[in-house]
């Protein structure tokens, strides 16, 4: 058998198959990239310092400030609580996937302050 328009018929064939993967792939993309004064300070204020700051924090994790917030997310606690099911920071529950994605490409990048 063959093709008249191989090109053609090559072509649809390739955007059929990207419209199917790109409807099944559900995460979050961040393509700006993230740093700490922009995107990861505003997070922690609203979220945690309700209770992680000042001079008694609660479990004496004190998160104001880029130092803190870094050092207890290259421990891995931060990122293993935002992200525990079971126990999760806050404790009210989880927050918004977005947040946590932010949260954790900062650590990818190499945690850019600003
Ligand atoms: C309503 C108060 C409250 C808020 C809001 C809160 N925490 Fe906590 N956090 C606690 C308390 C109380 C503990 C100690 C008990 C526990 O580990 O569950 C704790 C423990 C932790 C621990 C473990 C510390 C250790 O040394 O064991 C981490 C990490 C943590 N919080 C991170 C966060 C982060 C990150 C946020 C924001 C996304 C947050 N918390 C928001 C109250 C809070």
């Amino acid at each position: 058998m063959k093709f008249k328009y191989p090109i053609i018929s090559f072509l649809i064939l390739v955007l059929c198959l990207s419209n199917c993967s790109t409807a099944t792939i559900e995460e979050v993309i961040i393509t700006e990239p993230v740093t700490f004064d922009t995107d990861v300070s505003i997070i922690i204020t609203n979220n945690c310092l309700p209770c992680h700051a000042g001079g008694f924090p609660s479990a004496g994790l004190n998160l104001e400030g880029y130092l803190n917030v870094r050092s207890s997310t290259e421990n891995g606690n931060l990122l293993s609580r935002i992200n525990s099911i079971s126990n999760p920071m806050p404790q009210s529950g989880p927050m918004a996937p977005d947040l946590i994605a932010t949260i954790e490409q900062w650590a990818e990048d190499g945690f850019i302050e600003n």
